[in-house]
C-alpha cells in the first residue's frame, strides 16, 4: 500500500531524511498509537540494515509494556529502570550499547542481541514509551543511527501517544 523510495546505501543524512519523511507520511494524519508504533516498526524493520528486533515498549502504570514490534516475540513487562529500556525510560536518555554482555542488568529476550539503541518517546515533557533496536552485530549502532532515531521520533512522537 505504501510504496517508499528509500536507497539504504546513502549517507546517513540522506536516508534518515527519506525514513523521517516516510515515517510522518504514515502517522500525520492518525491519532492511533498502537496503529502508528506498529508501522513505523515495520518501516524501521525494512530500511535499516542488520536489526534482529524493531519495536516500542510503552509505558504504563509506571512500568514497560511490550507494545508493536517486528521481530522474535519478546519479554512482555520491564520494570523501570531495569535494562537497557528501562534505563532510557528511567533516564529520559538514549542508550547505545555497542555490547550488551557489558551492560549491567541487560535483559536478553533474544540470546542473538549484541548492541543495541534505545530511544526515549516524550510527550508533554513525559516519557511514555521507548524504541528499542536490536542488533546481532557488535557496535551496530553509530553517532548517527542514534540522532536519526531521535530525530525520526521527535517528528512522530505526538502520534504515539
Ligand atoms: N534487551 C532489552 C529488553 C528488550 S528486548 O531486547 C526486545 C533490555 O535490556 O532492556
Amino acid at each position: 500500500m505504501h510504496d517508499f523510495s528509500i536507497t539504504q546505501d546513502q549517507s546517513p543524512d540522506i536516508l534518515y531524511g527519506d525514513l523521517i519523511s516516510a515515517a510522518r507520511a504514515l502517522t500525520d494524519d492518525e491519532p492511533d498509537a498502537i496503529a502508528n508504533m506498529a508501522n513505523i516498526s515495520a518501516l524501521i524493520w525494512q530500511y535499516i540494515p542488520d536489526l534482529n528486533w524493531a519495536g516500542f515498549y510503552r509505558v504504563v502504570d509506571d512500568e514497560l509494556v511490550l507494545g508493536p514490534f517486528q521481530g522474535k516475540s519478546a519479554c512482555i513487562r520491564i520494570a523501570m529502570g531495569k535494562g537497557v529500556c528501562g534505563a532510557a525510560a528511567a533516564t529520559n536518555r538514549v542508550q547505545r550499547v555497542a555490547d550488551v554482555h557489558a551492560f549491567p542488568g541487560h535483559i536478553a529476550c533474544d540470546a542473538d542481541s549484541r548492541s543495541e539503541l534505545i530511544v526515549p518517546v516524550c510527550k508533554n515533557g513525559k516519557v511514555i514509551a521507548v524504541l528499542d533496536l536490536d542488533s546481532p552485530l557488535p557496535d551496530r549502532f553509530s553517532l548517527a543511527d542514534e540522532k536519526g532515531m531521535t530525530d525520526l521520533i521527535a517528528a512522530i512522537a505526538n502520534n504515539l501517544g
